[in-house]
């Protein structure tokens, strides 16, 4: 059975695929540059644009994983529904859907459809550190955030990836929404200290107001719409987001990761 996977190039998706790979699947990879997709050996990569339905050919695949997102900016995709049209023509008999912002058009599609779907709804990720954190870390030894008593159950994206192959690799998964977590709930002051360890340096932890926030993030170029996020994601966490649940063991039968184990296998990228 072929199972194509969308987003195969992002920091999920390659998880996904890696995990593919070690169980024996055959996989295809969506990408809309094959060239710079660098993907592993074995891997069937194709090129498509999940925004331009005349790009995409879903003949002979049986899984589908999907983004929702049309773009680098992550806005929702549009065409869910042709998109979820062409997988029921092509016979695919089983969807993941890596969970974004919010529910769109194809999430929509799917649940009208007869397609046997899952939502796979990730918490912050701990990647995120390697984008947030590093280069502050590796040239001041410095963290600045606000809401250092924040709660966060991040999860280690090698987890969802695990999460998502196990349910297109098996059948039970159908109409159900997990939420994955990692195994605790940390305060980002808890996540610096975890962090300093594995590097075995010291990292200070500068807590910002959420004002002096705003106009950091601002010099850091980002737009009003991604600080309104930030400043409501990292100041008004939902419960979703530090509650610990027990998905990654009851789908995947292997305990999810810690921060700390994170930390060890990525502590070269903050040196
Ligand atoms: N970061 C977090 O803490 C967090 C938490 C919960 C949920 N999420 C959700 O996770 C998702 C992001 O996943 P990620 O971090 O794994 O992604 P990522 O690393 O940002 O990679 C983006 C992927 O999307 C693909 N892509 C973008 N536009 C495309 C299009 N039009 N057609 C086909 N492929 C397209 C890219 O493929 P090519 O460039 O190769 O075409 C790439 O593989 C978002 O929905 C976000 O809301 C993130």
């Amino acid at each position: 059975m072929t199972i194509l996977v969308t987003g195969a190039t992002g920091t999920v998706g390659r998880q996904i695929v890696n995990e593919l790979i070690r169980a024996g699947a055959s996989v295809s990879a969506l990408t809309r540059d094959p060239a710079k997709a660098a993907l592993p050996e074995g891997v069937n990569v194709v090129a498509g644009d999940l925004s331009q339905i005349g790009t995409l050919d879903f003949t002979g695949v049986e899984a589908l994983h999907l983004i929702n997102f049309a773009g680098d900016d992550y806005s929702p995709l549009k065409n869910g529904q042709a998109i979820v049209d062409l997988a029921v023509e092509a016979g695919v008999k089983r969807v993941t859907v890596l969970g974004g912002r919010a529910d769109g058009e194809l999430e929509q599609a799917l649940a009208a459809s007869t397609l046997e779907w899952t939502l796979v709804n990730p918490v912050e990720f701990m990647s995120n550190t390697l984008m947030w954190w590093a280069q502050s870390i590796k040239t001041e030894g410095v963290i600045r955030e606000p809401f250092g008593g924040r709660l966060s159950a991040m999860v280690h994206e090698g987890d969802i990836g695990a999460v998502i192959a196990t349910v297109l690799t098996q059948s039970g998964h159908g109409g159900k929404d997990y939420t994955v977590t990692g195994p605790e709930a940390l305060t980002t002051a808890e996540k610096v200290a975890v962090l300093a360890g594995a590097i075995g340096r010291e990292i200070e932890f500068v807590e910002l107001t959420p004002e002096q926030a705003v106009e950091k993030w601002k010099n850091d170029g980002m737009g009003e719409e991604t600080i309104g996020f930030l400043l409501q994601a990292l100041g008004n966490t939902p419960e979703i987001g530090y509650t610990v649940t027990s998905t990654v063991e009851d789908i995947t039968g292997r305990p999810a990761r810690s921060f700390a184990q994170w930390a060890a296998e990525n502590a070269s990228s903050f040196h």
